[in-house]
């Protein structure tokens, strides 16, 4: 096997990206869960390179914030006037003046490659003991690129850019990656003598390939084995574009490992999800940050998940939770909102128009309908009846209720923290509870109720309810027809 560890990496990242229209930095700009240089960084990790070092000039501060947590070994090259490729790779090999060996060269702004391809680019520029060695890729449409042009017998003559190159040229579908092996010493070398004589009036490093050929130095070239890893990202249709073959690597991955995934194409998944064997995923969802699901769940339609745990054979449907653990053989949905800080106990259920946040509900307790549990601890095989609000909220802070174990909660009932409801309570519906509910008592917290018999006839006399209630031998047409105890008010 070929030694191929690179003496350093370096990473062009100084442009603004004036495509994007943004204010954001392109390099900054995220698809799956990485920013574009995070995915750079991702494939360029495992090759071990000695030194990374990346140019940064356009919103330096912003971008350097970002390397102190993604990459804080990485050295940063400053490049304060973006004056080209060439010129940024100048800089870097003027910055890292001891630099010798093999240098792997790339952009900020592609973020599909993967390390097996770099390595190859790097064996190959061993094998070859070549000076430099470029990635190429065949494009379908290789508009914007810069061609590759070879001489009759396919050696590589050059790099022309697409402005600058002839419609002749432009019919050429091999382009130039921005992937590149050099020997440091000869790039150097061969970046003092580049000129600006271009379109863009910048120093090209596509141009040093050219140059070197015409010096007689070994230059090799590899041609991509699949040009989409190759996608350069200058635009928000490119960012799109790349954000979906992106999707479709992780998805693919992840039904390699077992996962049945009924509809690849409106699947959406950031590259920190993981998923077990056996699970299901269906249409139209989206999983994102660290979300794990457990092997025999299933998910979707149309959910979308943020760092959230599934566990085994548990079901979430039509829904959304953010920062959530799922129990076991749980479920959850459909329309149900589970923010963070929410745990759901093996076997539990949150149903339909149901929100929770900071809840935690134990193992076979079921909240099934039109509530809402903030602050809370629930105990085990709980029931919640519907349109129960946890009334966590006074104005000013949050309070906290718990509900004991095998507790019975009447629909519509207000629990107005912080509150108590003990273990095996009831709550009668309906019901405003303000003051605790010891274990085994029922809580009923509203006022009797009391019938005025003929009311109706008196005050909405002539109306279809009176029809009815005539209709049903109702009295109560005279004065005076309500017992004792249920006087009109
Ligand atoms: C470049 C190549 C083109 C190749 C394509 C592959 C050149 C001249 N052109 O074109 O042949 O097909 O990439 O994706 O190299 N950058 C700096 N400093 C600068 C200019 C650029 O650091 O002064 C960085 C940018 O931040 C970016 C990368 O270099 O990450 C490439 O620059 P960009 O302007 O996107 O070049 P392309 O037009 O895509
Ligand atoms: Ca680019």
């Amino acid at each position: 096997m070929t030694e191929v560890r690179p003496a350093a990496v370096l990473v062009l990242a100084a442009g603004q990206g004036k495509r994007m229209k943004s204010a954001t930095p392109k390099v900054l700009h995220a698809m799956c869960g990485r920013t574009l240089l995070g995915h750079v960084l991702a494939a360029i990790e495992p090759l071990q390179a000695d030194r990374t070092l990346i140019v940064l000039g356009h919103e330096r501060p912003q971008v350097e914030n970002f390397l102190a947590d993604a990459a804080p070994t990485a050295e940063v090259v400053v490049q304060e006037e973006q004056q080209g490729t060439g010129h940024a790779a100048r800089l870097a090999l003027e910055f890292a003046q001891d630099l010798t060996g093999t240098v792997l060269v790339m952009h900020g702004d592609t973020p599909l490659f993967t390390t097996e391809t770099l390595t190859a680019v790097l064996a190959r520029h061993a094998e070859a003991r070549a000076d430099a060695t470029m990635l190429t890729a065949v494009m379908p449409d290789p508009s914007n690129y810069g061609r590759v042009t070879r001489d009759a017998d396919g050696h590589v003559t050059g790099i022309v850019e697409d402005r600058d190159a002839t419609d002749a040229q432009k019919q050429i579908a091999e382009i130039c990656t921005g992937v590149y092996a050099f020997d440091a010493a000869t790039v150097r070398d061969v970046l003092e003598r580049i000129a600006s004589d271009n379109a863009q009036q910048e120093e090209y490093l596509t141009d040093a390939i050219g140059l070197l050929v015409r010096e007689g130095k070994v230059v090799a070239s590899v041609v991509a084995a699949d040009w989409r890893e190759t996608l350069g990202v200058n635009d928000r249709a490119q960012l799109a574009d790349a954000r979906r073959h992106m999707r479709d690597r992780i998805v693919a991955h992840w039904m390699r490992e077992g996962a049945t995934i009924t509809d690849p194409q409106t699947t959406w998944m950031g590259v920190r999800v993981r998923l077990e064997p056996d699970v299901t995923i269906h249409q139209n969802t989206q999983l994102h940050g660290a979300t794990l699901i457990r092997s025999g769940a299933t998910v979707g339609p149309d959910c979308t998940l943020r760092d959230t745990e599934v566990g085994n054979g548990a079901t979430v449907t039509k829904s959304m939770c953010e920062g959530v653990v799922i129990g076991a053989d749980a479920t959850v949905g459909p329309f149900s909102y589970l923010r963070p800080g929410t745990r759901l106990g093996d076997r539990g259920k949150v149903g339909a128009f149901v929100e929770t946040k900071k809840a935690d509900i134990g193992d076979g307790s079921k909240v099934p309908h039109l509530t809402y549990v903030g602050d809370a601890t629930i105990g085990a095989d709980a029931n919640i009846g519907a349109g129960t609000v946890f009334v966590n909220y006074d104005g000013v802070d949050k309070h906290h209720t718990t509900i004991g174990d095998a507790a019975f909660v009447g629909s519509g009932s207000m629990l107005v923290g912080p509150r108590e409801i003990g273990p095996g309570a009831y709550v009668a519906a309906g019901s405003a509870i303000t003051e605790d509910v010891p274990a085994g008592a029922i809580g009923i917290g509203r006022s009797r109720q009391r019938n005025v018999l003929g009311w109706v006839f008196r005050r909405r006399a002539g109306t279809k309810s009176a029809d009815a209630a005539r209709r049903a031998g109702a009295g109560g047409t005279m004065e005076g027809s309500s017992p004792p105890g249920t006087d009109e008010k």
